[in-house]
């Protein structure tokens, strides 16, 4: 009796305590609770990931992906003008669907472009704000990749292939759509009916995420209506304590109006957020190659795109500052990344092959830039600290005024064996001789500083 007691309350605690730990883990479906949530550490380790934009938008390819609104929505003069001189009249945009066939879409060749770009994540459009769904949505009848166009699982035949080279895949998912009649009709209430995100949202979000388990969400398109109106908060603490993916998955921040820069996981703000201090959240900058859309334009020029040393210069400050930097390419309607596009990513890989070791899984350091003998910016891990260096060197003696030099510094140029002679300058920072000159297509190098007092 008394042992089957004993027994019996120790079960009892052990049980208790197990209840205890479980529920005390648990978020609940608020913003307070949620921010509290600490972000998974691959994110902040990946710092470089691709974004990419494909739908039906990608079948005119004019303007940018906001082509159905520009042209029925905003009614803009360029984009009717355009449709008038290029098709029947009476043609409607649904009517693209089929013409986005995705001949040569090769998920493989995607990956493969992915991982030499040196990119550690690859978040993919699974519906733009066009609605249309790049997987079998059971909501999205016949406005979506399998029932129409490529008659294809554009979402998971790009997740399985970039997860053969262990790439984290994201999605990108649009709260809104612009000609929903469940949305509009949501609209005319002033958000009071839900009837849009009961039937069509939250069903979609869920379906997601149990079906293609993504490492992150990028969310977008909540800034028609409060995130009250989304469910968003009940959505991630579904997320957060109960999905697939609770431990893994990180989200950004737009789950609502006025809920960017504010809540969620890491912050993107503004579209090309760009902070000019160091920020106290984890952040993301997301930019486009080519500068004037995220979806592939038949009509975009060499001189719209940023050109190599521009985007380096981008990630290294982004990097500096602690921001993820997420770089987004369109393909075309058929398949293919533009060989311009292609360029630009191998090109990046091949200075991220030298440079790399300044850019994954470092720190912000003490300081984040300096006007040294040409602009610098700074990146450490552990007591390790790296100076980036953004214009190919015109002379072969460099100051750096920051750094604190001991008698154990060590300064190396990255992808070069030997160390580099240095001299103390007389209050801090140092002189250095380069014995020879880096001079790289990206115009940036990298002086590794170890063993600083
Ligand atoms: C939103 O969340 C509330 C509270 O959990 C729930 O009662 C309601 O049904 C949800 N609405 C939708 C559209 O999911
Ligand atoms: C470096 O100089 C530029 C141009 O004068 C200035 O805008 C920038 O703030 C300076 N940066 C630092 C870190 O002092």
């Amino acid at each position: 009796m008394n042992v089957l007691q004993y027994g019996g309350s120790a079960l009892l605690l052990i049980w208790t305590l197990f209840f205890v730990s479980v529920s005390s883990d648990r978020y609940t479906p608020d913003w307070k609770s949620l921010d509290a949530r600490p972000l998974p550490p691959w994110y902040d380790e990946a710092k470089f990931g691709l974004f990419v934009h494909w739908g039906v938008f990608s079948v005119p390819a004019f303007g940018s992906e906001w082509f159905w609104w520009n042209w029925k929505g905003a009614m803009s003069p360029d984009y009717i003008l355009f449709m008038a001189k290029n098709y029947p009249p009476g043609f409607t945009y649904p009517e693209f669907a089929p013409m986005f066939n995705a001949q040569f879409f090769e998920p493989d060749q995607w990956a493969e472009l992915f991982e030499a770009s040196g990119a550690k994540y690859v978040v993919f459009t699974t519906k733009h704000h066009e609605g249309f769904t790049n997987w079998k949505s059971p909501t999205s009848w016949n406005w979506n990749s399998v029932d129409t166009g490529p008659h294809r699982d554009l979402v998971g035949d790009l997740g399985a292939a970039i997860r053969k080279r262990s790439l984290h895949y994201g999605l990108y998912h649009s709260l809104l759509e612009w000609f929903n009649p469940l949305y509009q009709q949501d609209q005319q209430s002033g958000f009071k009916t839900q009837d849009f995100v009961y039937y069509k949202t939250m069903p979609e979000l869920y379906d997601l995420v149990t079906r293609y388990k993504p490492e992150l969400i990028w969310s977008d398109g909540d800034w028609g209506a409060p995130d009250t109106y989304w469910n968003s908060t009940e959505f991630l603490a579904w997320l957060y304590n109960d999905s697939p993916v609770k431990d893994v998955i990180v989200v950004n921040d737009r789950w609502g109006d006025g809920t960017y820069c504010k809540h969620g996981g890491y912050y993107n703000c503004a579209d090309k957020f760009t902070p000019s201090t160091l920020p106290d959240h984890k952040w993301e900058k997301c930019n486009s190659i080519d500068t004037h859309s995220w979806g592939y334009r038949r009509n975009m020029r060499l001189s719209d795109m940023m050109d190599l040393p521009s985007i380096i210069k981008d990630l290294v400050f982004t990097v500096a500052y602690g921001g993820n930097y997420l770089l987004n390419v369109g393909p075309t309607s058929d398949g293919m990344i533009p060989t311009t596009f292609e360029e630009r990513l191998r090109d990046i890989g091949a200075w991220l092959k030298v440079n790399g070791e300044a850019i994954y899984a470092t720190k912000p350091w003490r300081v984040q830039a300096e006007n040294a003998t040409v602009p610098v910016w700074y990146t450490s891990k552990g007591s390790t600290v790296y100076a980036i260096f953004l214009t190919n060197p015109q002379q072969s003696s460099f100051q750096l005024f920051t750094p604190l030099t001991s008698e154990k510094t060590v300064v190396t140029l990255l992808g070069s064996p030997n160390p580099i002679k240095w001299a103390p300058m007389h209050t801090s920072g140092l002189t250095m001789l380069l014995p020879e000159l880096p001079c790289t297509p990206a115009g940036a190098w990298t002086i590794k500083l170890d063993g600083l007092a």
